[in-house]
């Protein structure tokens, strides 16, 4: 089998981590709305439907990093790290947050994370499908709070996902894929 067969094998290759996004140019809503509707085919075990989203844009990303900065200070966090945060959510024209409902059962907890790790990649690759820039990031734990009070979302969320969304301006090399270990039994 060539890789090339289906577009949806160029897409899953396409995807790319990558911040050479403008910042300014906008995204239209209708699009993030289209990402995030293609986020929730992920499959879902008991069909909780447990994601939740938070779309930034214009100054709500200048609040969020100002936000960020201030639990940042208080925290004692790395003031060189800190510095960095005012404008840090400034370099992509969207950023999008993906939350997941914490259930009180253990196994469902997991399963439901595992079900909006899955929405967020749906929401890559389709963002990658449409020529849209993106970057899955993580927020360290001690910011998350400050994250959820601009988003205005309850501590019975957890933070899955931060992703920058922008029109590309450039490209960024291809990481390496190992092989992966495969045993087949028959
Ligand atoms: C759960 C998760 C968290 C991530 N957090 C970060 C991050 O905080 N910073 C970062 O540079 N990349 C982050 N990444 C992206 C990975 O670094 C990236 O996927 C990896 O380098 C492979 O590159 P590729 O996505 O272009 O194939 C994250 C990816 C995942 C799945």
């Amino acid at each position: 089998m060539t890789i090339d067969e289906h577009p949806v094998d160029r897409t899953i290759r396409e995807r790319r981590t990558s911040l050479l996004v403008d910042r300014d140019a906008p995204v239209p809503d209708d699009l993030v709305d289209l990402l995030i509707e293609a986020a929730t085919w992920a499959p879902n075990h008991k069909r909780t439907w447990p994601w939740r989203f938070t779309v930034l844009s214009g100054d709500a990303r200048g609040r969020l990093g100002r936000a960020m900065a201030e639990a940042g200070t208080e925290l004692g966090l790395d003031p060189a790290k800190v510095e960095k945060l005012p404008t840090k959510y400034e370099r992509s024209a969207v950023v999008l947050l993906v939350w997941v409902r914490l259930d009180g059962d253990d196994v469902r907890r997991r399963e439901d994370r595992d079900a909006t790790a899955a929405a967020v990649q749906n929401l890559l690759l389709t963002a990658t499908a449409h020529g849209l820039g993106n970057y899955w990031a993580t927020v360290p734990d001690g910011l998350v709070p400050s994250v959820r009070a601009v988003a205005g979302i309850d501590d019975g969320h957890d933070l899955v996902a931060l992703v920058y969304l922008g029109w590309p301006t450039g490209s960024v090399a291809v990481p390496e894929r190992p092989a992966p270990a495969v045993t087949r039994l028959r």
